[in-house]
């Protein structure tokens, strides 16, 4: 009996490789840049896809009249047209938990890195020695303020945590509904998102990106935050409409930001908040470990197989 193909756009560790292909043809096309014609071409006869990223639209389900699956190696399924899935028949899976601590410890260096300025100290200690007087190297204390997480889920929760347990913060919370359980477990208090913007120290968004959270985050959103208010996003750019972040920081309605994500990735090298020096930027690295990326991967391989050959994936994205 022949195996059926599956098509790999990104690097994969060797186990998980191997794995893959004790059960499916590999056709591996992760060492390329593809052109949309490369990736149409080698669709036409594959069984099932494992990627993260490439948007799976209409169009491109068109090409890929055998395609029962498509395994995305991350959490985020914001690529997926889900409506056009369903019509063509071709499930979606993500890669859920296995990344929630890694993601958070990320938020913990972001926000510490904005506040005590790390990143833009350790480029001064590299470029220009010690640095000027010492009241000059100040930064904000994390330890004791005030957190407002957007978007209460699994990550939101190891954040609220980390927060709670590792610098005595105070968690406020805003989520579509509200979590008894998190509000015990880490004294979380519910707001609504108005409320937690006006209130917070540090704001930070991690809801996923769908029609609705669009540029959930306007400039009408930072002109309710504190002017001492540091800005933290490590879910996805488009959340936030970044043209009105940009005025934010030149007009000081808020003192900083830090940024894993951004609307256009790669970042455009004029962006101006790449010359900010309050702000801290970073290449979407929140899932990136090696364990952490490796565990995706090998769940993403699951996924994948499980589609391939007939079963149901153990985890498939939610409508
Ligand atoms: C995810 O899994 O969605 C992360 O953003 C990848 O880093």
């Amino acid at each position: 009996m022949t195996k059926p193909t599956v098509l790999v756009l990104k690097k994969l560790p060797e186990e998980v490789a191997r794995y893959i292909s004790e059960h499916c043809e590999i056709m591996d096309l992760s060492v390329s840049e593809n052109s949309p014609e490369q990736l149409k071409h080698a669709l036409a006869t594959a069984d099932g896809l494992l990627q993260s990223g490439v948007t799976i639209d209409e169009e491109l389900l068109k090409s890929a009249p055998r395609l029962k699956i498509v395994s995305n190696i991350s959490v985020g399924y914001n690529n997926f047209d889900t409506a056009a899935m369903r019509k063509h028949g071709v499930i979606g899976t993500h890669t859920p938990d296995v990344l929630d601590d890694t993601v958070a410890d990320l938020v913990l260096a972001l926000m510490l890195a904005v506040a005590r300025r790390t990143a833009e100290l350790d480029r001064l200690v590299k470029e220009s020695g010690w640095g000027p007087s010492d009241e000059e190297l100040f930064g904000i204390d994390v330890h004791h303020a005030t957190l407002g997480i957007i978007g209460m889920g699994r990550i939101g929760e190891a954040v609220a945590k980390r927060a709670r347990f590792g610098f005595d913060m105070n968690i406020l919370y805003a989520n579509r509904n509200r979590k008894p359980q998190a509000e015990e477990k880490y004294g979380a208090q519910y707001r609504t998102q108005e409320q937690l913007l006006r209130e917070s120290d540090y704001v930070v968004v991690m809801t996923p990106l769908t029609a609705e959270t669009h540029h959930m985050i306007r400039k009408e959103h930072f002109q309710l935050m504190k002017r001492t208010a540091i800005f933290i996003n490590a879910s996805r750019g488009p959340l936030v409409d970044e043209k009105a972040l940009i005025e934010a920081l030149e007009e000081r309605l808020i003192h900083a930001a830090a940024l894993d994500v951004f609307e256009q990735e790669p970042v455009d090298p004029s962006n101006p908040l790449l010359t900010m020096k309050n702000v801290v930027t970073l290449p979407h690295i929140g899932s990136a470990t090696s364990k952490t990326r490796r565990d995706m991967a090998m769940m993403a391989a699951r996924n994948v197989v499980a589609g391939v050959t007939g079963q149901i994936p153990p985890n498939i994205v939610p409508e």
